[in-house]
């Protein structure tokens, strides 16, 4: 028989809690033993709750029992997940997470104990909720050499953008109705200015090309900035505007990360990705893409893969697993986003009749200009010659055209 502890009795929490229990005898067969929660870890108490007699208070009592073996830190946040994971690591726990923030920040770290420890440190739930991408990445296409990475990776911003899109809801009234939904962080700042996508990057980029890419690495713009103007203008030009995350090796061996609002085509598979759903586009040097599609937040999506993790960590509770893992980084493995070569959306302020776009558009070196009739307000250009974001800015300059909104266009 296993022993698990739950840290964190939230939405996450209570999800593994449910499916450990309502999928038990399945579980079983699959563990090789049962696996049972001896321990759930919350401030409060859940007088109503099926779990009420797991729950404790202090964790030196899952710290120092050493009949459990695995612990799942669903608490989120990064101080105290942070301190009680090294702490359950070095106790010879293994440890399974949902916790982007904390893998994002110090996975190198962690994955150095659970070596030293001889444990396991899995976090498929943290990047994709249900979806299964990061075993895929590391064990199914470990042949290829990956290229790159880019996806939706934040379900909230996605079931925002795609209310606004589809059913002309309000910012904050789509918002409200993905907290609602259990699908928000906590704070959603971190949803809506593009952080969390962030984490979630820096761990595929880190798994993917083997070194540490850190947050603060990572160039982040969220969706505060993208206007009804712009999915107007973008519906106008036949494409979305999604918030994505791209990782790519290049071919010095630089490795750049960036998270921003893109405009997609149409067409594009990504462009129908929608609501909580995410999508994460792999590309490698034999399989080509690969798209991975499912769930991106929710209580049982994600409790799916943490609970997976569970049944992994008990499999290996020997011989740990291998090859989920990475080498710390630094600076000099990142290369500058503002080189790499794109073509831009730009809504300009003032609209056509002043001239401006279209000597902007021959600095551009030719441009689409796109208008939505209904709306005066609204002019944008999609320039048709990829540059470097820095070329981009200084050709603007000479032009003295103002900027209202900047996105990159996936092509
Ligand atoms: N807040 C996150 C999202 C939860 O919306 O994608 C899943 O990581």
């Amino acid at each position: 028989m296993a022993k698990v502890a739950i840290m964190g009795f939230g939405t996450v929490g209570s999800g593994v809690a449910e499916v450990l229990a309502g999928n038990a005898a399945s579980i079983e067969k699959k563990a090789g033993e049962p696996v049972e929660v001896k321990y759930i870890l919350d401030l409060r108490e859940f007088p109503d709750s099926p779990f009420a007699d797991k729950i404790v208070h202090d964790f030196s009592v899952i710290e120092n029992d050493p009949e459990v073996s695995v612990v799942a830190e669903c608490i989120g946040g990064a101080r105290i997940a942070r301190e009680y994971t090294a702490r359950a690591l070095k106790a010879g726990k293994s440890v399974v997470t949902s916790n982007k923030e904390v893998v994002a920040e110090c996975g190198d770290e962690f994955l150095e104990i659970a070596r030293e420890k001889n444990v396991n440190y899995l976090f498929e739930a943290s990047v994709g909720g249900g979806i299964p991408i990061l075993r895929p990445l590391t064990s199914c296409l470990a042949a290829n050499e990956i290229t790159e990475i880019f996806g939706i990776l934040n379900g909230t911003t996605n079931y925002i953008l795609t209310k606004m899109i589809k059913e002309g809801l309000s910012f904050d009234t789509a918002l409200r109705q993905a907290q609602e939904k259990g699908y928000a962080e906590a704070d959603p700042t971190a949803d809506i200015e593009g952080h969390d996508a962030c984490r979630k990057i820096c761990i595929l980029a880190s798994l993917a090309f083997g070194r540490h890419v850190y947050p603060r690495q990572v160039p982040t713009t969220g969706i505060t900035g993208v206007t009804s103007g712009d999915v107007a203008l973008a519906h106008a030009a036949g494409k979305r505007i999604k918030l994505l995350g791209r990782t790519l090796r290049l071919d010095d061996g630089k490795i750049i990360a960036y998270v921003a609002p893109h405009l997609i085509d149409d067409g594009e598979q990504l462009a129908g990705v929608e609501d909580v759903f995410n999508g994460i586009v792999v590309r490698g040097n034999a399989i080509g893409d690969v798209m991975f599609y499912g769930r991106g937040a929710g209580k049982l999506p994600t409790a799916s893969a943490v609970a997976g993790d569970i049944i992994d960590a008990v499999k290996h509770r020997q011989e740990r697993r291998t090859g989920m893992e990475w080498l710390p980084g630094g600076d000099e493995i990142m290369g500058d986003d503002q080189d790499l070569p794109m073509r831009w959306y730009v809504r300009v302020s003032g609209g056509f009749a002043e001239g401006r776009p279209d000597s902007a558009a021959n600095l551009l070196g030719g441009v689409t200009l796109i208008n939505v009739p209904e709306r005066e307000d609204c002019a944008g250009m999609i320039t048709k010659n990829a540059m470097s974001r820095r070329e981009l800015d200084r050709r603007l300059a000479e032009t003295g055209t103002e900027a209202l909104s900047i996105f990159p266009v996936l092509d």
